[in-house]
């Protein structure tokens, strides 16, 4: 391992290791290494690694990998005055600067000597009229290569419109960044699809519905922020990677965002996009017209409502000449919609896209329409069935400016779900995929979970949907019906956190969505290592590990939160975080996965259940219909089975429950192994905070095990083959020990604290406590106190075994939770305690707020650590 350290001289050296690249010795060498490595340091010292600069850090490449772009030329040429040519020009300065140490020279002209030349094809032609004479670029395109122009040896950046020289200068400056080979340069890349949106859910009052990562960076007190620069930033961020346009606006939206007051400020967010190549767009609500127009119908096929839109849209260009087009959230979770006149989505559509059609602009109507009010007694009835049965009646209906965005899967962004079967049910219509990059069921950006690995899956499944292979990337990108428009939609949500989604490692997914939205094709592990040679650097060993903890968080994640396809057994009525597995059923919100004293999983088919699977074709229908031939990951979603129906891995339903949360847990620990073997690797900033996030994680999937295992458990009743349900020798539950104030308490659920008790230090108690005798050998162990962390206090805790306190801290995080559960149970781990027989080991807390130091056990190993 290596390690840096100041030497006595006050120069930054490195002691070497297996997996650095060795310093030479005798002193000039080793002065002079340590000045440039003392520069790198004090360069790194100023960027701070606050996660800020995302993926685009332009750290200082190391000497021996600056060489191989020794020879790049010295100066910029750009053929061409626009606001994107201008960031194109500037970010390649930028970029060089910070990696290479080299400031290029601005030329005006065309080159004299040799020269990185950024323009777009046309404008390279006027002047070279046979240079890449038979290169066609697409919208969006590029073009990389060395080539002469004028006699002159040139890097060449081109592509069909600036937008499209811009991303070639990133493209650019992300091999220089992660030291790929250049000197060959002739390199051609074409999006895959010309729609490459990010929605933000970001209410005007600046929360975020479904935002881990702080207020909006758009919006504060109903209005748009007066300083956007983190607007600029963010675009600067989504043009890095292909994206060309972004929704601003929650899609439960305020209808105030098309106030004739309102527009000019979304004009502002447009104004700090545009250098950026990416479209403002605004969700947009249906009764707009009613609400805010002054009309006392928002019935789309009322003249009058036509009217007022096409008026309203009008505006809107008149101050945003790029505006790209709106967002539609109706009829759904309570939205108002074309339902209220008897109305179809296609008849809303149209009269929205009729107002945009003139300026270029789009209507993205999405197919989340389903009822939240639906019979669950009906064995017949289906939520996953809804996005089909609304709008495959309606293909060939919506103007060809419209695009049904559709949700990955037929219910809701869970763990794993099938993929939307109306991807295959729209011959005639535009579509886009909806992904989602803010984890709202997949750990909140708590818990790590790359999403890549679960979106190429989807994007790679085959539809069968005619006779060549029709995978979902093919059909959103409009390839296999031939559509005009079609492409892919990420709802990110980004927030005013420094890093921007709060986990430092979430931002690969923000990143992914972005590589994948431009190249489906590629595979989640390319894209896994160019992100992380991007935001940690190039050393081997740190790539190797952040790549295969990446790779495997998914899987992981699922394993101990959602097994076998029933969807995240979280609470669904509430944060969409903990675990709250009774949460999904006797309720109109049709997440149901039907576990019963017998078995588990909902009938979709169409032999005996709901019929869902008869919307996917044939061939898709086939596989799903029948138990034998349905992936086992997918098992529960189509078929309700008895908990000892026999999987194909050769484990009961049951029994791949238990294991799989266990595994899952024992994995999460091993992501904090492996991610402590980079110590000192990495900057001590993200180093810690992913740290902190990991350990959290690893406690918190203890929390998701036992609670899911002991629901199924006490339903089932069914013991777990290996013993561990139910059975945990090293804990002594806090109701258990001998308590000063502290009073016991149910937990609701009560799968979400151990015994379904805790212990809770209630006012006018100003502080309690939990003791018990330790009887175990002497020796070294972990201890580890299991509490409640909500966000309506700061309580604290303090550990003492004897008189000696041997921790203490604050419940400080902010979990989403008001009350003691799954959501804010959360594990303190003391490593390294000397213990002996009969010590006296006490707990105590100090309540704060409504949160009253609620403690679940303490659980005592054996470790030598
Ligand atoms: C989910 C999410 C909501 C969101 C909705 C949507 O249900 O929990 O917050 O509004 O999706 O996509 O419209």
């Amino acid at each position: 391992m290596d390690r840096r350290h100041i030497n006595d001289a006050g120069l930054l050296s490195v002691a070497e290791g297996n997996h650095m690249h060795r310093l030479q010795h005798g002193f000039r060498h080793r002065a002079i290494c340590g000045a440039v490595l003392l520069f790198a340091f004090l360069a790194n010292c100023a960027r701070a690694e606050t996660g800020a600069e995302a993926w685009l850090r332009y750290a200082p490449l190391e000497k021996q990998a600056a060489q191989e772009y020794a020879a790049l030329p010295a100066s910029v040429v750009a053929l061409g005055d626009s606001p994107v040519l201008d960031s194109a020009k500037g970010e390649l300065i930028r970029g060089l600067r910070g990696m290479l140490g080299r400031t290029l020279r601005e030329e005006r002209n065309l080159p004299r000597e040799s020269a990185i030349v950024l323009g777009t094809l046309s404008a390279l032609r006027a002047n070279s009229p046979k240079l890449f004479e038979h290169v066609e670029l697409r919208e969006d395109g590029f073009l990389l290569a060395k080539e002469k122009f004028h006699g002159i040896d040139c890097v060449i950046v081109t592509a069909a419109t600036d937008r499209g020289v811009l991303y070639g200068v990133f493209a650019l400056l992300s091999k220089i960044a992660r030291s790929e080979r250049i000197s060959a340069l002739h390199e051609t890349q074409q999006p895959y699809a010309r729609i490459r949106w990010v929605d933000e859910w970001d209410n005007l009052d600046g929360r975020i519905e479904r935002g881990y990562a702080g207020p909006s960076i758009f919006f504060e007190n109903g209005n748009v922020r007066g300083d956007l620069t983190r607007a600029g930033e963010y675009a600067r961020l989504l043009a890095s990677i292909g994206i060309n346009g972004c929704a601003i606006n929650n899609v439960n939206a305020n209808p105030r965002v098309l106030e004739d007051s309102f527009l000019p400020q979304l004009a502002r967010v447009a104004d700090v996009f545009r250098p950026w190549g990416v479209q403002l767009s605004a969700s947009v609500d249906l009764s707009s017209p009613k609400v805010i127009g002054g009309l006392d119908t928002f019935d789309p096929a009322d003249p009058r409502v036509a009217e007022w839109w096409k008026k309203k849209v009008d505006d809107i260009y008149r101050l945003i000449p790029d505006f790209a087009g709106v967002v539609v959230k109706a009829d759904s979770e309570g939205r108002l919609g074309p339902a209220t006149y008897g109305r179809t989505p296609a008849d809303a559509a149209k009269v929205i896209a009729r107002a945009l059609a003139p300026h270029g602009g789009i209507v993205f109507y999405r197919a989340f329409v389903y009822n939240h009010h639906l019979d669950w007694r009906d064995p017949k009835n289906d939520r996953a069935k809804a996005a089909y049965d609304n709008f495959h009646p309606l293909d060939g209906k919506f103007d060809d400016n419209v695009i049904i965005q559709i949700k990955h899967g037929p219910i809701d962004f869970q763990v794993r779900e099938p993929v939307s079967p109306l991807f295959s049910g729209l011959e005639k219509t535009n579509e886009a995929i909806e992904l989602q990059v803010t984890q709202e069921y997949t750990g909140q950006q708590r818990h790590l979970c790359f999403l890549p690995t679960m979106w190429k899956q989807i994007l790679d499944f085959d539809m069968h949907a005619g006779e060549q292979p029709s995978p979902v990337k093919d059909i959103v990108s409009g390839k296999t019906f031939h559509r005009p428009l079609g492409g892919f939609v990420g709802v990110v949500n980004v927030g005013m956190d420094t890093n921007w989604l709060n986990h430092p490692l979430a931002m690969a997914n923000l990143y992914g969505y972005g590589r994948l939205a431009w190249n489906p094709n590629l595979y989640p592990s390319t894209i896994a290592e160019e992100w992380t040679r991007l935001s940690f650097g190039n050393d081997p060993v740190a790539v190797h590990t952040i790549e295969l903890m990446l790779l495997k968080s998914w899987y992981i994640y699922e394993s101990y939160t959602g097994p076998l396809g029933a969807g995240t057994l979280t609470d669904i009525l509430g944060s969409h975080y903990g675990p709250g597995v009774e949460s999904s059923e006797q309720n109109g919100w049709g997440q149901w996965h039907r576990a019963d004293h017998d078995g588990v999983g909902m009938d979709r088919t169409a032999a005996t259940g709901t019929g869902y699977v008869d919307q996917y074709r044939a061939p898709v229908a086939k596989m799903y219909e029948s138990l034998n031939t349905t992936p086992d990951e997918l098992l529960l979603f189509f078929h309700h089975v008895p908990y000892t129906y026999v999987l194909s891995s050769g484990k009961t339903v049951i029994q791949h429950i238990y294991d799989s949360h266990y595994e899952g847990a024992e994995q999460t620990a091993y992501l904090v192994q492996l991610w402590k073997t980079l110590k000192g690797r990495l900057d001590e900033e993200r180093y810690g905070a992913v740290l902190r996030r990991l350990e959290y994680q690893a406690g918190h999937a203890i929390v998701w095990r036992d609670a899911v295992c002991n629901w199924f458990f006490q339903i089932s009743g069914i013991a777990d083959r290996l013993g561990r349900v139910g059975h945990y020798p090293d804990r002594i539950e806090a109701e258990s020990m001998q308590l000063q104030s502290y009073a016991p308490f149910d937990v609701v659920p009560r799968e979400t604290a151990s015994g379904g008790k805790a212990v809770e230090c209630r006012p006018p108690a100003e502080k309690c406590s939990a003791a018990f005798r330790f009887d175990g050998a002497a020796g070294k162990y972990e201890m580890n106190v299991e509490y409640f962390d909500q966000n309506n206090g700061r309580s604290k805790f303090r550990v003492l075994v004897g008189d000696r306190v041997v921790d203490e801290w604050f419940a400080d995080d902010h979990l989403p939770a008001t009350k003691p559960g799954g959501d804010s149970s959360t594990r303190r781990r003391i490593v390294g305690l000397a213990l002996r027989p009969g010590d006296d080991i006490r707990v105590e807390g100090v309540p704060d707020g409504e949160e009253h130091a609620a403690l679940d056990y303490v659980e005592i190993h054996a470790s030598p650590e």
